[in-house]
């Protein structure tokens, strides 16, 4: 409700959050996904639990903290729950103010409870609202309870929460490195998004000390390439078929040398976004790749939007936590040239049409 600019009372609210409260808020608008906030509310007086008042969502007082939604909120958002197929309930944390039952937040969970049993999934998000329908007898198995609110927020955000990234760490895909490349200690370069593998295809042929690993979700692409490396009788490139979103971590954590470089070029940018932005480039992939690469090690961004370029090279630098530099010191924004002398097919056909790319090069510093 703050970063809807509506007023909350202080001890409800995170410093500083309320720019990536924003944030989430444009994302669901551009998908389209509906979000409703209590109109009214049931406060009590702080210095007065015994005093309770019904006050419009943006006309509480100071001095009054809201305990549960009022009558108007539970009508608005009851008459929409029944033709959603999926919610969210996001509510506030147990303040230790609640004394008297909350029968709006119940009201609310019956109802949700009611659509659940006919197929909608539910999510309850806080431990007041948990509260309120864990009171429900013979709960529905579709709504899931999630009572610590800021692991929420956390996930909401973007953020990969270390319980989940250590158990992506210990799942590892059962990639044979040894039977992939014919010598699995070699430095590791990774192209994710490696699409008809032209890039890794002349890196492979130039550089014999090295193993090359192409990660493309295309799985026609992939398997084209990979009779691609059957043919050339490669040692020292291979091809996976994957969503490199969630896999690039449990693909190449299992891998025995060195991740030296990362190639990221050409995503394709997300044209229904305010910033052009590919919907690979997920924080969690930054941080698995800031996480496995060497001391020293290098990512690689190209694009030919230069917003796309602007938006992974600050995703990198954001999210790196101060690991990771620019590399490039001519004092020029973008790399004139391809530091690889090998180049992708987007890169090619862009060029063909003398338009130009927009290259940088990040290096891991500690
Ligand atoms: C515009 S093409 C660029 C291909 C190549 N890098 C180039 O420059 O020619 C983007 C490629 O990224 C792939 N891609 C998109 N999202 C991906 C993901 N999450 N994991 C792996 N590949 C992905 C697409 O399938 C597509 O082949």
């Amino acid at each position: 409700m703050n970063g809807l600019n509506l007023p909350v009372p202080p001890c409800f609210l995170e410093k500083d959050a309320t720019g990536e409260v924003q944030k989430l808020i444009q994302t669901a608008q551009n998908r389209e996904i509906p979000i409703f906030y209590p109109a009214d509310f049931v406060c009590i007086k702080n210095t007065n639990h015994e005093l309770s008042k019904m006050f419009g969502s943006d006309e509480i007082l100071a001095g009054w903290t809201p305990v549960d939604i009022g009558p108007k909120s539970l009508e608005k958002i009851s008459s929409v729950i029944s033709s959603c197929q999926k919610v969210l309930w996001i509510g506030p944390p147990d303040l230790g103010v609640l004394k008297k039952d909350t029968l709006g937040a119940s009201q609310l969970a019956a109802s949700l409870d009611k659509s659940s049993k006919n197929g909608c999934e539910i999510f309850v998000a806080g431990s007041t609202p948990c509260k309120a329908v864990e009171r429900i007898p013979r709960l529905s198995s579709q709504i899931t309870l999630l009572k610590n609110i800021t692991v929420v927020w956390e996930f909401l955000k973007g953020r990969s929460l270390p319980g989940i990234a250590a158990l992506d760490k210990a799942y590892t895909h059962a990639i044979r490195w040894d039977s992939v490349f014919s010598d699995p200690s070699l430095p590791l370069i990774v192209d994710i998004g490696s699409g008809n593998g032209l890039f890794l295809f002349q890196m492979g042929r130039k550089v014999k000390d090295s193993n090359f690993l192409g990660l493309e979700m295309n799985k026609k692409l992939v398997s084209r390439c990979l009779n691609g490396v059957l043919l050339s009788k490669s040692k020292n490139l291979y091809f996976i078929s994957t969503d490199a979103t969630s896999n690039f971590g449990p693909i190449v954590s299992s891998y025995l040398g060195a991740l030296v470089l990362v190639t990221i070029q050409c995503p394709n940018p997300d044209f229904n976004r305010d910033v052009y932005r590919w919907k690979m480039m997920r924080r969690t992939l930054v941080e698995a790749i800031i996480d496995l690469l060497a001391i020293n090690g290098k990512v690689f961004l190209q694009s030919d939007i230069e917003a796309v370029t602007i938006g992974m090279r600050e995703q990198f630098i954001t999210y790196g936590r101060g690991k990771m530099v620019i590399d490039v010191d001519d004092g020029e924004e973008w790399m004139e040239e391809n530091p690889f002398g090998a180049r992708t097919d987007w890169e090619l056909h862009t060029m063909a049409r003398g338009k130009p790319m927009y290259r940088t090069l990040l290096r891991k510093t500690g």
